[in-house]
């Protein structure tokens, strides 16, 4: 596998401070891109959640050309790619957390596309549920900021690898998302099904493939909502389904080895996402 190639502050190889705010607070952004065909998908929708981001934390916010240029070039050679954006309130200029007049520093990381099994979007994957719960910080929710501690741990509960991913809950003990992943729960009639995928607004990553799951399941006649959910509501559920800009809809079979059914409405909305995926999707 080759190795991954760095660009920083748009400089090939390029250095990085030791006194780096990202590294010593995590102070800053990043956003995992999936590149197909040469092009990063959904780019507007990466720059759009990293420019909100940017204002939330008062970050000083990389020109978008810039970026979205340093992106598609470092995407463009290769067939398939993962290119992460890293945007930081660079070297600080002073010891402490109170920040100054800093010039932010951002890295282009190109890797290799993972190899992975292509049976997980089709048979779906097997989910445990982590013991490490959310905090809740209404200033930090749905930011993909560089504090990922919680997900860290999460994830290394368990190092067996019986489960794919790990489903988190809050502190509260309310359903948020995976540990890479966000989660949908299809519940209602079969002829009449509803999407409901848990709110961001105390914890957890408003992902991009979330973003446009909500769209297409309205435009493919699904109502779809953001809400308060509970483990409980997973018991209720006739499917569970996982997104990520990465992988797209990852159906789960079985969550704490209770088994799922893979079904229609998960299924319906893989296809209708299909098109968006692939290398001549759309951006946006
Ligand atoms: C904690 C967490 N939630 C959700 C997501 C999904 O976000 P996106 O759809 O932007 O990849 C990720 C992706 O890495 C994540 O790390």
């Amino acid at each position: 596998m080759s190795a991954p190639l760095v660009w920083i502050n748009g400089e090939a190889g390029g250095s990085l401070s030791p006194l780096d705010r990202g590294l010593h607070f995590g102070d800053g952004l990043f956003e995992t891109i999936a590149c197909l065909g040469g092009r990063p998908r959904f780019l507007g929708l990466h720059l759009k959640r990293l420019s909100l981001g940017c204002a939330r934390l008062g970050l000083p916010a990389p020109g978008l050309e810039r970026l979205s240029a340093a992106i598609k070039n470092a995407a463009a050679p290769l067939e398939r790619a993962i290119v992460k954006l890293l945007v930081t309130r660079g070297p600080a200029l002073q010891r402490g957390y109170a920040w100054g007049e800093e010039q932010g520093t951002w890295l282009v990381i190109r890797y290799p596309w993972p190899q992975e099994d292509p049976a997980l979007a089709r048979s779906g994957v097997r989910v445990r549920t982590a013991a490490t719960r959310l905090g809740e910080n209404p200033a930090l929710a749905g930011l993909k900021h560089c504090n990922r501690l919680e997900q860290i741990l999460a994830r290394n509960e368990d190092r067996s690898n019986e489960a794919d991913e790990a489903l988190m809950l809050s502190h509260s003990g309310n359903l948020v998302s995976g540990t890479m992943t966000n989660v949908f729960l299809v519940s209602g009639p079969p002829q009449a099904p509803r999407l409901s995928t848990p709110e961001v607004a105390q914890c957890g990553v408003a992902g991009i493939m979330r973003r446009v799951v909500l769209r297409e399941a309205v435009r493919e006649g699904i109502p779809a909502s953001e809400s308060v959910l509970h483990p409980v509501d997973l018991d209720g559920a006739s499917e569970v389904f996982l997104t990520n800009a990465r992988i797209g809809i990852w159906p789960v079979r079985s969550i704490d080895g209770r088994a799922l059914a893979v079904g229609p409405v998960t299924r319906r909305l893989q296809e209708r996402l299909e098109p968006l995926l692939g290398a001549a999707g759309a951006d946006g």
